[in-house]
């Protein structure tokens, strides 16, 4: 068994064991921490100048899925016919049961997903391979809009194969999710534990996408095998205060 005797001794220990190590909060070491509201990080990303806006249409839920069928049937699927087009009202239901804005309570705008002290440090962008009414390209969801920004015209299906080990579901999605984290954002409370409270910020966002996908009759495959800076580098951002952290495609199943 592993020994953690001494969680400063960086010479005989890995990154991962160190960072799981000394992130945990230990009730003799529990310091108070006083949050500076005025340093709060904005809860919402807007692009200064994309290229265009567009409008969703309202999350209409019109099948009566039953959660309970949901759960037993959820498969990652990984095989799409890439020939047949989404509709922007699938589209519209996926981000919303992935991120929507469910309630206000003061200051914080609560979704569909949890998130540790209602911070949502989690961004969703979209490449939209095959989306009726959509041009194909990059895109960032904004919820509290409910909108999106166009963010780079163009098939970038290659370079996201490319970007995620080769990984050729891409190509035939009909949409690929990718969620980053605004780190600051969580950090500005939770300090270095908010690395752990992303990933599983993330990992609620994802298994709501998979039921939403499974109740509208579409397949979703989670991916995390993906070359981060690569990634970062088609969203624009710069992989330290904003990161890839996760995606996933959806498409209709073969
Ligand atoms: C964190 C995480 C990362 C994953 N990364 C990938 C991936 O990169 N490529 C892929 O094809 N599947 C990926 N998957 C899907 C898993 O392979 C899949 O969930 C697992 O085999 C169980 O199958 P099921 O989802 O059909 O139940 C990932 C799943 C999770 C939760």
């Amino acid at each position: 068994m592993t020994s953690f005797s001494d969680p400063n001794d960086i010479e005989n220990q890995k990154i991962g064991e160190i960072f799981q190590q000394q992130t945990k909060y230990n009730p003799d070491k529990l310091t108070d921490y006083a949050l500076d509201w005025s340093r709060r990080p904005d809860p919402f990303k807007n692009h200064e100048s994309p290229l265009a806006y567009i409008s969703l249409p309202d999350p209409e839920i019109k099948t009566d899925a039953n959660l309970w069928r949901l759960l037993r049937q959820r498969r990652s699927i990984r095989d799409y016919n890439a020939e047949r087009g989404l509709d922007k009202g699938h589209l519209s239901i996926l981000l919303w049961a992935m991120q929507g804005i469910t309630a206000k309570y003061g200051e914080y705008h609560l979704r569909t997903a949890p998130s540790a002290g209602a911070l949502y440090p989690v961004e969703t962008y979209i490449f939209s391979r095959s989306i009726e009414g959509l041009e194909t390209g990059i895109y960032h969801f904004r919820p509290q809009v409910f909108d999106l920004e166009l963010l780079k015209r163009g098939d970038y299906a290659r370079e996201l194969t490319d970007a995620t080990l080769g990984q050729t579901i891409v190509m035939l999605a009909q949409v690929t999710f990718v969620w980053s984290a605004m780190v600051e954002r969580s950090k500005w409370k939770y300090r270095q534990r908010a690395y752990r409270y992303i990933y599983l910020d993330a990992g609620h966002i994802a298994q709501n996408l998979y039921l939403a996908a499974e109740g509208l009759g579409l397949g979703a495959c989670a991916i995390g095998a993906l070359f981060d800076d690569s990634v970062n580098t088609i969203l624009g951002i710069d992989g330290i205060k904003e990161t890839v952290i996760y995606m996933a495609t959806v498409g209709w199943p073969k």
